[in-house]
């Protein structure tokens, strides 16, 4: 399944690395601003506070830092250049995406890298307005290669602690590959127990992603219900590609706080009427289903669909170094291609906090900022 070759990390490189946030010109290689001219609305939903809750950080990666990492860790690449590799963003479906995904995450090998990485897309969610996030990573990525999950954790914790003196808060997820056999997630588990005792102010849930067809949640029944007894957050991609059935697993058998995508759940109108009634979110993720084909046309994504039938949709970007981009972009297509109105927007954003992993009283605030913006009303 996998195309890339297998690195571990070098004997010769366990310095830190310098960083190359240093150089905002190399890491930085398109401008953050378009000069795009958006309608009154979308430049309503630009400048609202706004969260994000389905990004992938190893999917944020953007094929200039991949081969910025890739020189400096000695990493060789199937692909010769940039433009080869951003030529290859073709993709037909979830595997065809994840192939190239996992190729591009093995460049990274040292904590600096997780920083860098984590930074960069910070910086991205706060030129959008995002404030705040809960971003998932995917640590047997990063195990199979010999990088240990801490040096992850604390790379990422490093550029969110710094993040969050800038106004983004965050919250981090560690999901577990569903390709892979429940055994190794336990064991990544029983491994990552210390972190989750470590970060417990970051490092709040575990998640399921990677080749969903073939894999239901029911695989990882065990592992789930080891997590729920710690008290964890438990979400669970379901419904992107995957048929109804796995949603109702992710629900009964994982128990689930939140589903990720979740979007085929419309071929079912009584899941449809479960979910509005429960308010279990959705974390929908618009270019991801396009460039993925889920959706052949973004008229036809079931977003308003299921707003309108009461199920708590947020948008979020999924992998936008590779869907075409970050969380603005995807309100952007969604709002002219599904003509949401100012109140559907104002719900889909507000549910992105309704949902959010925080305490009843950061949420308030947040909801408390969104209406500032949105209405005019002083915040509190
Ligand atoms: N689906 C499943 N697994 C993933 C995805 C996705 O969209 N992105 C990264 N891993
Ligand atoms: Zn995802």
């Amino acid at each position: 399944m996998r195309t890339h070759t297998r690195h571990k990390v070098p004997e010769s490189q366990t310095e830190p690395q310098q960083s190359i946030f240093t150089a905002p010109s190399m890491t930085d290689p398109e401008p953050l601003m378009t000069t795009t001219i958006r309608s009154p609305l979308a430049q309503k939903v630009a400048g609202a506070p706004k969260s994000e809750l389905h990004i992938h950080i190893e999917g944020s990666l953007e094929p200039e830092l991949i081969f910025q990492l890739a020189q400096r860790n000695h990493v060789q690449l199937p692909y010769a250049s940039i433009d080869t590799l951003r030529a290859a963003y073709a993709f037909t479906d979830l595997q065809s995406f994840l192939d190239i995904y996992y190729a591009g995450a093995s460049v990274l090998l040292h904590e600096q890298d997780f920083y860098d990485m984590t930074m960069a897309y910070a910086e991205r969610a706060l030129a959008d307005n995002v404030v705040h996030t809960e971003i998932f990573f995917d640590p047997q990525t990063h195990t199979e290669r010999g990088v240990p999950i801490a040096t992850a954790v604390a790379g990422i914790e490093r550029a969110l602690a710094e993040a969050e003196q800038r106004g983004l808060s965050s919250k981090l997820i560690l999901c577990f590959l569903r390709h892979l056999s429940e055994a190794d997630a336990l064991a990544t588990f029983e491994a990552a127990l210390p972190l989750f005792e470590q970060y417990q102010h970051r490092l709040i849930g575990v998640g399921l992603d990677s080749s969903e067809r073939g894999h239901p949640p029911s695989k990882f029944e065990r592992v789930f219900a080891k997590a729920r007894a710690l008290g964890l957050k438990l979400v669970a991609h379901a419904g992107e590609e995957g048929p109804p059935s796995y949603i109702y697993e992710a629900l009964d058998l994982l128990k689930v706080d939140r589903v990720d995508h979740g979007v085929r759940s419309i071929e079912d109108p009584a899941l449809v009427a479960r979910l509005a009634d429960t308010r279990v979110a959705l974390t929908v993720c618009p270019l991801s289903n396009l460039k993925l084909c889920v959706f052949d046309d973004l008229t036809k994504h079931t977003l308003k669909a299921l707003l309108d039938k009461g199920v708590a949709v947020t948008v979020n970007s999924d992998d936008p170094a590779y869907f075409g981009g970050y969380v603005n972009d995807n309100y952007f297509a969604t709002l002219d291609a599904l003509q949401l109105n100012d109140a559907e927007l104002y719900t889909i954003i507000r549910n992105g906090f309704e949902a959010s992993f925080v305490t009843p009283a950061e949420r308030a605030a947040l909801i408390a900022r969104l209406d500032a913006h949105w209405h005019g009303k002083p915040a509190h």
